[in-house]
């Protein structure tokens, strides 16, 4: 039985730390588990305090990063070293400072020339590393998720091509409101996970959680996430509460 609940934090520093360590308590039983522990990043700017959370060792070191893997909800078509790259950001603010070898860090590969190629190639990395359910379809332990003010999560944006993926595990998806392509997991992978965390931060999604929560809406792409087996949970500060009922 799948379940849906939402977390309220005062602040967003109190946000990333509960979330930091719902990743730990995640990654410790998983490894507990299987010996393994698989968990896919969102980008964005919200995750950057999470991950600057983490990096802290009395987070870092209450996990064994050999047993760690990190992969990538989205990234945007730009170099591992471009300053927009979910990646770059993961790197320098958490990736850099524990000890997670390379081989465990799965990144999606913004720079090929081609988006198609570079999704097709994360869907067999994917394939070749997350456990796998009886349908082949990867089933990350976590997978942290983002939503933008029009409910786009991951690369799924509003009347995007990428919504309707159905069996494909990862794809290119061009956005037409930023004139350029992303790639993204899609939602059967995302629905596979054990568990799924939505960070939100900021009165500037107020409006969105308010009217996810609060109305029979249907109109936004993270309305679609909608684990099969696992858990769906929300971490939001106040300020991105503000317009809930009490
Ligand atoms: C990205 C993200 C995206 C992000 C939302 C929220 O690559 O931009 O994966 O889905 O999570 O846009 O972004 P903020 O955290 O910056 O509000």
């Amino acid at each position: 039985m799948t379940t849906r609940q939402l977390f309220v934090f005062d602040s967003p520093q109190q946000l990333s730390e509960k979330a930091a360590q719902g990743w730990i308590d995640q990654g410790n039983q998983a490894i507990l588990d299987n010996g393994a522990f698989h968990i896919a990043l969102s980008g964005g700017s919200t995750p950057k305090r999470l991950f600057k959370v983490m990096a802290q060792p009395t987070f870092a070191q209450q996990l064994e990063w050999s047993k760690i893997h990190i992969y990538f909800g989205d990234e945007r078509c730009v170099p591992a070293d471009h300053p927009d790259s979910n990646y770059k950001m993961a790197f320098d603010e958490l990736l850099s400072h524990v000890p997670c070898p390379a081989d465990n860090i799965h990144r999606m590969a913004g720079e090929l020339d081609d988006p198609a190629t570079a999704a097709h190639q994360y869907s067999q990395t994917l394939i070749d590393n997350v456990p796998l359910d009886a349908k082949a379809i990867p089933c990350f332990d976590l997978i942290f998720l983002g939503i933008g003010t029009d409910g786009h999560t991951a690369s799924l944006f509003p009347e995007s091509d990428a919504l309707f993926e159905e069996h494909k595990l990862a794809v290119a998806n061009y956005v037409e409101k930023l004139q350029s392509w992303r790639l993204t997991l899609t939602y059967p992978t995302i629905n596979n996970a054990k568990k799924i965390i939505v960070l939100a931060e900021g009165e500037q999604k107020a409006d969105l959680i308010h009217e996810i929560f609060t109305t029979d809406t249907h109109n936004y792409p993270i309305q679609k996430v909608i684990p099969k087996y696992g858990d769906l949970m929300w971490y939001v500060d106040k300020d991105a509460a503000k317009k809930m009922p009490n």
